[in-house]
């Protein structure tokens, strides 16, 4: 069983990168085998038709799709951007959708796996209705099973210690929770 970790956000100083990279380690720390990657290693342009009936997907979602394959469980922490997700997120995920086989949907390699959604944010909400959404776009739009524990970080500015952990002991342990809840589905769902 495997968890791969992410954020919403290619910026260098990200909190959300901050939170999926606190849990992966987490995860590793209690045995998980546990990989963190970066949007930013995964750029594309913004979903376009014309493009699409051109070119196909980009490869970069195609490799994105791949890389999904591969685990057994995600974790997305997402930024929120006016009340919702972030156009690299929506972005990425829309691609992926598009990389199909023939007799695909697109949609496969969302339903045969699980998701956990997560935010951080310097407001005093967390982000909380970015998650909404997402929960909402995993769920409606692709038929992705997403587990119910989830934790919205607010004041992410001031939240995180030297050491990547969160210095405020119940959010770290709500963060440990959501990722135990997270391998334990994932396993489940791997058997
Ligand atoms: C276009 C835009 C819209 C934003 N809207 C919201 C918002 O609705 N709620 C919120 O909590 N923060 C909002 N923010 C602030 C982001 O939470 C903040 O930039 C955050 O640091 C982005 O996540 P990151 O640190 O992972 O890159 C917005 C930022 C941008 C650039």
């Amino acid at each position: 069983m495997r968890l791969l970790f992410f954020a919403g956000s290619a910026r260098e100083g990200s909190h959300n990168k901050k939170l999926a990279r606190l849990g992966q380690r987490i995860a590793e720390a209690n045995g998980i085998e546990a990989v963190f990657i970066d949007l930013a290693d995964y750029e594309m342009p913004i979903y376009h038709g014309d493009l699409e009936a051109e070119h196909g997907p980009p490869k970069r979602a195609r490799a994105f799709k791949a890389l999904l394959q591969e685990y057994d469980g995600v974790f997305i922490a997402t930024p929120e951007y006016n009340a919702s997700v972030p156009a690299l997120l929506k972005n990425t995920l829309d691609w992926v959708t598009r990389v199909r086989e023939k007799g695909e949907t697109g949609l496969e390699v969302f339903k045969s796996r699980v998701f956990a959604v997560s935010g951080a944010s310097p407001g005093y909400y967390g982000g909380m209705r970015s998650l909404l959404t997402l929960r909402q776009i995993l769920e409606v739009g692709m038929g992705a099973a997403v587990i119910p524990q989830q934790i919205a970080l607010p004041r992410a500015a001031h939240a995180f210690d030297e050491d990547g952990s969160l210095k405020d002991e119940a959010q770290q342990t709500l963060l440990k929770s959501v990722v135990e809840a997270l391998a334990v589905a994932a396993k489940r769902f791997a058997a």
